[in-house]
């Protein structure tokens, strides 16, 4: 594969050469490592500052101390609480992931940050993973076409996005040391094209080296994973960092492309870049040179900062808390809510003709900012869902609460994510720092911790049980005497969160059994939903409309709102499979997910749609859907074979509803008697397109010979095969509107 020589300006390459002859060894190695927490070493002698990163990826996290792993405690640290990536690429709209990244970028610097640990881009393989939530979609062509333009987004306020968690961190159970087996082919066509696009397209300066092992060996020291595919093959030229406290061994590490080590320890001289790298280069078994080579990256990406240099005093100042920002924000939140189900046009509900409205479940109250992992944050406000709804609403109309269900107190052990526990001694001593012990009984306590947690939320039920039988009845009597009723159920980030795989795929607190119960004495409940992660919804059948809100960020009551009386329109799509049952998963059939040890890709393709697809599996809501208060009808597809096998596509959406609204349309392709066996159909383009009620636009679409090419193991590159392939038009993956036929000479 040819190597990309890009992003090289020779200029800044002769500065940094002049710099690295400058630098001492003890100064260089003080660079590849933290310095506090979150910063890594300055060389003030020669004007270098160190390095301040933080998460994360709905918002800049609040300051850490610089040597315990507890917030300072500050008043100026809230910011703009922004929608989820899982809630960003439910619009399926480029332009908003932009507009989140611009808003993320501006946010950090205004904190005075130089990377920002985001965004989150991993192929979401399985439901229950806890992190999801973080992640764009299971689809790799969706999250490129959304990491892309975040990056961009990002970076344009002088700092660098930290695209991560590289590669394939498909599970929080045993995080630190899970070896994951994939093969050639899955890696290269699902899980890395996103951090390809990342890189190439989207030009991200810095990227995080994942906790997982692949195929043997941790990311943060795989010269496979960073020196031939990140380095050689993509041409990467900016900074690998790793996830905090995801380097094992001196010598590996050192030896291959990881930049900069980070962690969670104080004791910032013996991480493995620091002065065991040192003892290693005077006993002559590591090269100085590796040391050059990686501080010529970070380097090279503070130049690209313009953190020194000439430029530096044109560094933009960033800024937070803007009213733009929270204009940006809720325009989103707008975008990403999808709704499933609308029987009867159910929805919208006419505010006008409520006197009297019911709003129950206990995610209608409640905030989600400060949860989920390195994910929290101190938002500057949040508004809730039933805060949204009241302040739409007004004062003419009676708004009753019932909290419908019993959620117990997060104890100590939830909120536990793996950072935290590492850092049980500080949090119980106050002393406040990590104690550093070996990998095998970080490993144990992690085990412990979960079983832990395992038990504790076995002991619940019984509480929840006894608890949800009072406000059972309190939640169908007040449903029974109102004008209408709302349910506002879902995850938290007692569920959804960094360390922790779900348990299952099922509504947690028994809401299934009150949803059931309450659309018993209310077919007209609409039923609407927080969280972070799909649930089984068995009752789904006898719910007339169904509305799903991802974490989206602190306009979410705002947007729920407006969707549900009508002022906004929805128009997102599900960016993942909701299954109708976890056990129809490929990784649930296979059990090769949330295994300690080791898990095997098994499925290798077939997960998600493809899964599906391939096994005719009903999901409850299928990849790809999403309703409007509108209608939409598609026509006159055209295909064009362009000599350098790529295909023009045309088709025409119109609005057929009396609404304005939004459609996006999938084009899916499906090889015709493929040479090797394939995915029945895959996401290749898609669009959004606005309309007028009435109104019609042609919608032009570009497939490149990539497009229609998989992943050839022998050749260890894409090759397309001449051939037929069928040109798929749709609004959803199940829901087909139009079919053509590209030939490929
Ligand atoms: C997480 C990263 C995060 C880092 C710093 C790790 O535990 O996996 O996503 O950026 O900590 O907080």
């Amino acid at each position: 594969m040819k190597k990309k020589e890009k992003n090289y300006d020779k200029k800044t390459e002769k500065e940094i050469e002049k710099l690295l002859k400058k630098l001492t060894l003890d100064e260089k190695v003080s660079m590849l490592h933290g310095a506090t927490l979150f910063r890594s070493g300055a060389v003030e002698r020669l004007g270098i500052p160190g390095v301040v990163t933080s998460d994360g990826p709905m918002g800049v996290r609040a300051e850490f101390m610089d040597d315990r792993w507890i917030p300072s405690g500050n008043q100026d640290d809230m910011v703009s609480y922004l929608p989820s990536n899982s809630a960003v690429a439910s619009s399926w709209n480029p332009d908003l992931a932009y507009a989140m990244g611009h808003v993320l970028g501006e946010e950090a610097r205004g904190r005075g940050k130089d990377v920002i640990l985001a965004p989150g881009i991993n192929i979401k393989r399985d439901p229950r993973c806890g992190r999801n939530f973080e992640y764009m979609s299971e689809d790799p062509k969706l999250t490129a076409a959304m990491a892309v333009p975040f990056i961009k987004g990002v970076q344009e306020n002088d700092v660098a996005a930290c695209v991560k968690h590289f590669a394939a961190n498909v599970q929080e159970t045993d995080r630190l040391m899970v070896d994951e087996e994939i093969d050639d082919r899955t890696l290269y066509e699902i899980y890395l094209p996103a951090f390809k696009a990342a890189v190439q397209e989207g030009n991200a300066y810095s990227i995080m080296g994942a906790y997982n092992k692949i195929n043997g060996t941790h990311c943060c020291e795989n010269k496979r994973l960073l020196d031939l595919v990140l380095r050689m093959e993509w041409g990467f030229n900016g900074a690998v960092i790793s996830d905090w406290g995801g380097v094992h061994k001196t010598k590996e590490a050192a030896q291959c492309s990881i930049d900069m080590e980070m962690s969670i320890f104080p004791d910032f001289d013996e991480y493995k870049l620091a002065n065991p790298l040192k003892e290693l280069i005077a006993k002559g078994e590591v090269s100085e040179d590796m040391v050059d080579a990686k501080v010529r990256n970070i380097l090279r990406m503070m130049f690209r900062l313009k953190m020194i240099g000439s430029k530096k005093d044109t560094r933009k100042a960033g800024a937070y808390n803007t009213l733009a920002h929270r204009e940006a924000i809720l325009h989103t939140a707008r975008e990403s809510m999808v709704l499933l189900k609308n029987e009867n046009h159910l929805l919208p509900l006419d505010a006008g003709k409520i006197k009297k409205l019911v709003v129950i479940g206990a995610n209608a109250a409640k905030v989600h900012s400060d949860g989920g992992g390195s994910a929290e944050i101190k938002a500057l406000y949040e508004i809730c869902p039933l805060a949204g709804l009241k302040m739409y609403l007004g004062g003419n109309t009676q708004v009753q609460y019932v909290k419908g269900y019993h959620v117990p107190e997060a104890p100590k052990t939830y909120e536990q994510n793996w950072q935290a526990s590492s850092l049980d001694d500080l949090k119980n001593t106050d002393v406040g720092q990590a104690v550093r012990v070996d990998d095998a009984s970080e490993n144990e306590r992690h085990r412990k911790g979960e079983e832990e947690r395992l038990a504790r939320i076995k002991q619940e039920q019984d509480e929840i049980h006894e608890k949800n039988k009072d406000l059972f009845a309190q939640a169908i009597k007040a449903a029974k005497e109102a004008d209408a009723v709302i349910f506002v159920g879902g995850l938290n980030h007692n569920i959804d969160s960094e360390g922790f795989d779900r348990t299952d795929m099922k509504l947690p607190y028994e809401q299934d059994i009150l949803i059931e119960e309450l659309l018993e004495v209310r077919k007209d409940m609409v039923v609407t939903f927080v969280g972070g992660s799909p649930v089984e919804m068995p009752w789904r059948n006898k719910a007339r409309a169904i509305l799903w809100s991802y974490y989206a960020g602190m306009e979410t009551g705002n947007a729920l709102a407006e969707i549900i009386f009508g002022e906004v329109n929805p128009s997102a799509k599900l960016a993942e499979t909701f299954p109708a049952r976890y056990e129809d998963c490929a990784t649930a059939k296979n059990g090769q997910f949330g295994k300690w040890g080791n898990i095997r890709l098994e499925e290798g393709l077939y997960y998600g749609y493809r899964h599906f697809d391939r096994q005719h599996i009903a999901p409850a809501f299928c990849f790809g859907h999403g309703l409007s208060y509108t209608d939409f009808e598609y026509s006159a597809l055209t295909l064009k074979m362009e000599k350098d096998r790529s295909v023009k596509l045309t088709f025409t959406v119109k609005n057929t509803g009396k609404r304005a609204g939004a459609e996006i349309a999938q084009v899916y392709v499906a090889p015709i008697a493929s040479k090797v066996d394939r995915p029945d159909k895959e996401l290749k383009a898609f669009a959004k397109v606005f309309l007028a009620p009435g109104r019609s636009k042609k919608i032009t679409l570009t497939m490149k010979q990539e497009d229609f090419a998989y992943f050839d193991v022998q050749l260890h590159d894409f090759i397309t095969d001449a051939g037929d392939y069928e040109i798929l038009v749709g609004a959803s993956c199940e829901d087909i509107r139009l079919r053509g036929l590209a030939t490929l000479v």
